[in-house]
C-alpha cells in the first residue's frame, strides 16, 4: 500500500499547471458514445476515475483509447448496455451509461451504486428523469433495469432536497437527446460539468438551449457526430491549490485556471486574508501572516462548492478564532475532521455544522483518508504541521488528482509516495 510522506513548513513558490476536469471529462466521455463518428478529447486528466470510465465504455463495446492526454472514443461498436457492478463500485459516474444506453439501445442496465464514505447518494432523481422520458425503471438483483421503446420529450424537474443534482441532469441529458420532440429540465444543475457537456452535446450536433442556466431545453433526435474537444480546466484542483499557497504563505501562479468557476472559493479566501488575483494566464494566489476566521456554507455552484470543504478547514484549522464551516449537500462529509484532530487541530461537529477553532500549530502524524477531497486536506495540513503526515489509503487521490505530489514538490513542498 501507498502513502504520501509529507513533511511541513515549506513555503510554496513558483507555477502549477491545472489540469483537465476530472467531473467534466466523466460525462463528455458517456456522451461521445452518442456519435455517429469518433471523438477526439483532449486535455482529459491522468486520473484512475478516467480510466474506470474508459473500461466502461470498453465494456458496452466502444473504443477508448488514451494517448498522454488525449482520448479517442470510437462509438462503432457500442450495442452492449449493461455496466457491471465491478466499475460501478468503484466510480459512482458509471451510472452515465444510463442515460447514454438508452438513447442509443432503447434499454440499459446499470448495477446500483449504493452509498460511499461521503453520505448515502440517492439515485431517485435520475430514475424519475428517464421515467419521464417514457423508460420503465425496475430494480432487481442490485441492477437498475431501464428499457423504453421510444423516449418522448417532458418537462421534468429535477431539484432534490439538497437541490439541484449534476449527475441527474446528466443522466436527463444524454437521454433526452434520442427523445422525440421536447424536453424541458426545470431545476438542472448549472456546475460548470453540466455546462460543459451541454457545449459538446451542441459541438455534436445536438440543440440545447440554456446553456449554463437552470432551464434546459432539449429537442430531441438531432444526428450527432463525433468532434475533437478540449475539456475545461479541474476547479477543484485548482481550489486545493489555492489553499496549499494560502496555508503555508507561499505565493503560486495556477496556470489555466479559471477565475470565473472559481468565485465563491475567491470570495472565501480573500475574506480571510488571502490575496487572489487573476493573470495573465493563470491565478495568482499569495498567502501571509495575518488571517481572520471566517464562516463557510457548502451550496450548490455558485455557492462554495462540496467538494472544497474538505480543504478549506485545513486552512481554517490554523487561523486563529472560531470558523464554522457548514455542510448541506453530503451528510457524512467530515469524515477528514477526525484525522485532522489527530494532527491537533480542535473541530467539532454539531450535526452539519463543524466548528474550527484555530490552533497554533498542527503536528504531523499518521492518517487515514476517507475519500478523494479528504485525501487532499489531509496534505494540506500536512504541508503546515510540525514534522511528518503519513497519509494512507491513497488510493482516493489517485482518482482525482494528476500527480499531486510531483505538483506540490516543484513548487518547494518537501513532499514523497512511499511503499
Ligand atoms: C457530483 O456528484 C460530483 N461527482 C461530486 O464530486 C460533487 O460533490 C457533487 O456533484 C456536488 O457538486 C462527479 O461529478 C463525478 P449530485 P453527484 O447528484 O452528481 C442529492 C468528487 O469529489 N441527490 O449533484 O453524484 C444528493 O444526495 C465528487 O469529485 C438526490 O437526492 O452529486 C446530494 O445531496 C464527490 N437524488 C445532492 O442531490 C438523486 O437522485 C447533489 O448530488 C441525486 C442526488
Amino acid at each position: 500500500m501507498q502513502k504520501i510522506s509529507v513533511r511541513g513548513g515549506k513555503v510554496l513558490k513558483g507555477e502549477v499547471s491545472i489540469s483537465g476536469s476530472k467531473n467534466a471529462t466523466l460525462p463528455v466521455m458517456t456522451a461521445a458514445l452518442l456519435g455517429e463518428s469518433p471523438s477526439i478529447l483532449k486535455n482529459v486528466p491522468l486520473l484512475n476515475d478516467i480510466k474506470t470510465m474508459a473500461e466502461v465504455l470498453r465494456k458496452l463495446g466502444s473504443k477508448a483509447v488514451m494517448e498522454d492526454h488525449q482520448l479517442k472514443i470510437d462509438p462503432a461498436g457500442f450495442n452492449k448496455f449493461e455496466a457491471p457492478y465491478e466499475l460501478v463500485k468503484t466510480m459512482r459516474a458509471s451510472i452515465y451509461s444510463l442515460g447514454a444506453c438508452l438513447a442509443r439501445q432503447g434499454e440499459a442496465k446499470v448495477s446500483l451504486p449504493g452509498g460511499c464514505a461521503i453520505g448515502a447518494r440517492p439515485i431517485d432523481l435520475h430514475l424519475k428523469g428517464v421515467e419521464q422520458l417514457g423508460a420503465k425503471v425496475t430494480i432487481e438483483h442490485g441492477f437498475v433495469h431501464a428499457k423504453a421503446s421510444k423516449l418522448k420529450g417532458a418537462t421534468i424537474y429535477l431539484a432534490g432536497p439538497h437541490g439541484p443534482s449534476l449527475g441527474a441532469t446528466v443522466n436527463v441529458l444524454l437521454a433526452a437527446t434520442a427523445a422525440e420532440g421536447t424536453t424541458v429540465i426545470e431545476s438542472a444543475s448549472i456546475e460548470p460539468e453540466v455546462e460543459e457537456l451541454v457545449n459538446f452535446l451542441n459541438a455534436m450536433g445536438a440543440s440545447i438551449e440554456g446553456v449554463g442556466t437552470s432551464r434546459l431545453v432539449i429537442t430531441g433526435k438531432k444526428i450527432l457526430k463525433g468532434v475533437e474537444y478540449s475539456v475545461i480546466p479541474d476547479r477543484v484542483e485548482a481550489g486545493t491549490f489555492m489553499v496549499a499557497a494560502a496555508v503555508t504563505r507561499g505565493d503560486v501562479l495556477l496556470k489555466n485556471a479559471k477565475t470565473g468557476h472559481l468565485t465563491s472559493v475567491t470570495e472565501k479566501l480573500r475574506q480571510i486574508g488571502v490575496s487572489v488575483e487573476a493573470e495573465p494566464g493563470g491565478i495568482r494566489v499569495k498567502g501571509n501572516g495575518n488571517y481572520k476566521p471566517a464562516d463557510v456554507m457548502i451550496l450548490p455552484y455558485p455557492g462554495f462548492p462540496t467538494d472544497m470543504q474538505a480543504q478549506i478547514m485545513a486552512l481554517l484549522a490554523i487561523v486563529p478564532g472560531i470558523s464554522i464551516v457548514t455542510e448541506t449537500i453530503w451528510e457524512n462529509r467530515f469524515m477528514h475532521v477526525f484525522e485532522m484532530n489527530r494532527m491537533g487541530a480542535d473541530i467539532t461537529i454539531d450535526r452539519s455544522h463543524a466548528v474550527v477553532k484555530g490552533v497554533a500549530k498542527l503536528t504531523g502524524a499518521p492518517v487515514m483518508a476517507s475519500d478523494l477531497r479528504a485525501s487532499a486536506a489531509l496534505i494540506l495540513a500536512g504541508l503546515v504541521a510540525e514534522g511528518e503526515t503519513l497519509v494512507q489509503r491513497i488510493y482516493h487521490l489517485d482518482r482525482g488528482y494528476e500527480k499531486i505530489e510531483e505538483k506540490l514538490s516543484v513548487l518547494g513542498a518537501d513532499i514523497s509516495r512511499v511503499n
